[in-house]
């Protein structure tokens, strides 16, 4: 059996030809696949608005600066997550509070998030993780009754849903990420939904250096104003241009994620050895996760055979220096964030994953465990 990639993008040779023309155009940043990217992406997710951005990790800043977010306020964010969505809150000055997640979701619960409730709780970043959706609508109630703005990290939920809704237009912003391991990517790249035009309009500054003017309103080079202390998280036009050329093939592309994920599900579950989510018609499959004692052991045969994977995420973030030592965290107030570390394994999930190849995943992973 050749290798097994644990990822391989939906990159098309005309993709890359459209991307050599751009370059060629001398058009590369502002240009029109940009905006034909964000509307699309509004189309797909059904937001009023979508911005691209840098990275997931931008819109993410961004929305924790719109809306506010400073020195003194507490925001939750889940123990088990990339670091970037707690860095979010931090680069602010506001405070990441960390609570302990599910096993086997991942995703943050509200009773949990109410034991870390205070009169300095300004916000709450929920992450889909792995494409599960979390209990989006009870946490918004919640945070509804309560003042509290509610953030969605959608870095793995392209395609996810809840109650027939895209996820992303729950909280106040939902922010996606394009890294090469994601659904589609664009290299590095995110794009943030929003259905706030104030907000929207708040963003779009901050993505641009503060700058009160679009690029085509402007009667000469350099006419606009800066406003605020803004930063550089665009993206470049051909990125956008991958990117479009992606989402506009995605139904497809999820609808293949759902078909593996079953042939997953049915090929693991009479293993006793191996944990797993149920299947979900909500959940975008952003990798396929299972869940065992015997993780590392399942490693090694999957090194040995060349099969691809991956650990999202091996360590929960209160046991990263950096948030230990600044809040001066104990793991075992994160028992289930620390077990889901200790015990998951990302699975290939791509269109271009053969059956025969899942079988053979499978079949190692089984006897890995036995
Ligand atoms: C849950 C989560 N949030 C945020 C990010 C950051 O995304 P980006 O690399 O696009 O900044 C990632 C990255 O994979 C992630 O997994």
């Amino acid at each position: 059996m050749k290798e097994i990639k644990f990822s391989i993008s939906n990159i098309t040779n005309k993709d890359t030809e459209l991307v050599k023309n751009i370059l060629n155009s001398g058009w590369l940043t502002h240009g029109k696949y940009t905006s034909l990217f964000e509307k699309e992406f509004s189309k797909f997710t059904g937001s009023k608005h979508a911005i691209s951005l840098s990275s997931c990790t931008a819109g993410l800043h961004l929305s924790c600066l719109a809306s506010g977010f400073k020195k003194g306020d507490e925001i939750i964010v889940p123990a088990q997550t990339h670091t970037a969505t707690a860095h979010a809150v931090e680069y602010t000055g506001a405070k990441a509070i960390f609570v302990d997640v599910d096993f086997i979701t991942g995703n943050l619960r509200l009773e949990e998030i109410k034991k870390k409730i205070t009169s300095k709780t300004k916000g709450i970043i929920i992450v889909h993780m792995a494409g599960y959706p979390c209990d989006t609508k009870n946490i918004l109630n919640f945070c509804k009754r309560k003042n509290i703005t509610l953030l969605e990290d959608c870095a793995h939920a392209l395609g996810t849903y809840e109650s027939k809704k895209h996820v992303g237009n729950f909280g106040k912003s939902g922010s996606f990420s394009f890294y090469p391991t994601k659904q589609i990517t664009t290299g590095e790249g995110g794009m943030l939904i929003t259905n706030d035009t104030v907000f929207f309009n708040k963003i779009k500054k901050l993505k641009a250096f503060g700058i009160d003017k679009d690029i085509k309103d402007r009667n000469k080079p350099g006419d606009y104003d800066v406003k605020d202390l803004g930063f550089n998280y665009r993206m470049t036009d051909f990125q956008a241009a991958l990117g479009f050329k992606q989402l506009l093939s995605y139904k497809k592309n999820l609808k293949r994620r759902h078909e593996i994920a079953k042939r997953y599900i049915k090929n693991f579950i009479n293993s006793d050895k191996i944990i797993m989510m149920p299947y979900s018609k909500n959940c975008s499959y952003f990798v396929f996760q299972i869940f065992s004692k015997k993780r590392d052991d399942i490693i090694k045969t999957l090194k040995h055979l060349k099969i691809g994977f991956s650990v999202h995420y091996l360590n929960p973030l209160p046991k990263m220096s950096y948030y230990k030592k600044k809040y001066k965290l104990r793991l075992n107030d994160f028992k289930n964030a620390n077990n889901y570390g200790l015990m998951n394994i990302s699975l290939p999930m791509y269109p271009k994953l053969k059956n025969s190849e899942i079988d053979f995943i499978c079949k190692s992973v089984v006897k890995a465990v036995k």
